[in-house]
């Protein structure tokens, strides 16, 4: 038995979690084991209900169960409110409360969707690279922060363990890889970069198998679309990794592709990379695929079976190899599909 806790969300975050949902379902009908999903308010949806981002009962329950399935918070409505009070905070306090150090980012290119990027096919076919997002301290956190008339300020800071242990993460998995790691930082300006790119050197002794360079934060965005093959791990700050990872988006066609995984040491949650994409929200439009490989990451990560992740996988890329096509991954002339048809396809693919 698998309990999983729902967090839709904002925006186009019920559509999305509802397509990986329906994914479950169908899992649990062709496998036999049973799967439990409990949902609950966050973001905005919860603000209007509780008038709380983050109730003390979805902190729990997210405490409370085998992984955590995010959709996306934010949107117009809620975007004056004090930052402390904003649903980015709260997502940043979930993460935070469950120690997500780690935020994997797979950039993988299907086969059926390499004229979908905005990038020369041969640019992009076969890019297959998985970018560590350090995701508890960085910029994001660090004290203090705040903003007057005149001025603004935040702090980038790292500990050394903090870096020690998203590294750490990146080397072991480069091992299972192609063995290459590319540690991205702006050492050549800011110190707490410095100390990064130290530690990452520092631990690469006891991975001596593994090869690592440094890139600068800004010629690693140039690198990416220059050349995305290159790259088999990244390890990168909050920051960079939240804009790098939209940048990897594109080369696999829209952001509405890529999934990740935000794992610590107790507790795992899973959340397409992007937004609540309010341009699209409710609509029915909106690509469920980072949603549902989301899915597949989390049967990879926290339950352990690879066999059922690959399976998702394959029933992504029959879905696609068919034809299917959402708005945001559609070509002059293809026939468009919604949310649901989308969804409705792979839930047919993987099959009874
Ligand atoms: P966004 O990712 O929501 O949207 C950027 C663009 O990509 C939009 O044009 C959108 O329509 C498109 N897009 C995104 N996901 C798509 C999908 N699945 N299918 C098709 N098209 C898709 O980023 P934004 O517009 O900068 O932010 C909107 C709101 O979402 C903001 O409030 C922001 O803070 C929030 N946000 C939340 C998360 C999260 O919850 N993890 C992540 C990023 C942004
Ligand atoms: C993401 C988002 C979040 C981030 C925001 C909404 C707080 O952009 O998950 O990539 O910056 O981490
Ligand atoms: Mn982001």
């Amino acid at each position: 038995m698998y309990k999983i806790v729902s967090i839709p969300g904002d925006g186009i975050g019920p559509e999305v979690v509802a397509g990986a949902v329906s994914v479950l379902e169908q899992l649990s009908r062709k496998h036999g084991f049973e799967i439990v999903i409990e949902e609950h308010p966050f973001g905005g949806a919860s603000w209007e209900l509780h008038g709380e981002m983050l109730t003390q009962a979805t902190l729990d329950a997210c405490r409370n169960c085998d992984a955590v399935l995010l959709g996306a918070v934010g949107g117009p409505k809620w975007e004056s409110l004090p930052h402390e009070h904003k649903p980015e905070a709260a997502l940043l306090k979930i993460r935070k409360e469950l120690q997500l150090f780690a935020n994997l980012r797979p950039a993988k290119v299907y086969d059926a969707l390499i004229d979908a990027s905005s990038l020369k096919a041969d640019v992009v076919r076969g890019t297959d690279f998985l970018v560590f997002r350090e995701l508890t301290g960085g910029i994001y956190f660090g004290q203090p922060r705040g903003f007057d008339e005149n001025r603004g300020w935040n702090t980038m800071v790292y500990e050394r363990y903090e870096v020690e242990r998203i590294a750490r993460l990146a080397f072991e998995t480069a091992r299972k890889r192609k063995g290459k790691v590319v540690s991205i930082d702006k050492a050549n300006v800011l110190e707490v970069s410095q100390l990064w790119r130290n530690v990452v050197h520092e631990l690469h002794k006891e991975f001596a198998d593994v090869e690592l360079s440094d890139m600068y934060v800004d010629n690693a965005a140039m690198q990416i679309v220059r050349n995305p093959k290159q790259f088999d791990v990244i390890v990168t700050s909050n920051l960079f990794g939240d804009i790098l990872s939209d940048i990897a988006g594109m080369i696999t066609g829209s952001l509405g592709m890529l999934p990740s995984a935000s794992i610590g040491t107790k507790y795992a949650l899973y959340e397409p990379i992007h937004g609540s994409a309010p341009d699209i929200a409710s609509q029915n439009k909106a690509n469920p695929i980072a949603t549902i490989a989301s899915v597949a990451m989390m049967f990879e990560h926290s339950f352990k079976v690879p066999e059922i992740a690959r399976e998702i996988e394959q029933a992504i890329e029959s879905a696609l190899a068919s034809g299917c096509r959402t708005a945001d991954i559609a070509n002059t002339g293809d026939r468009v599909i919604s949310t649901t048809e989308m969804t409705e396809a792979i839930v047919r693919h993987l099959g009874a």
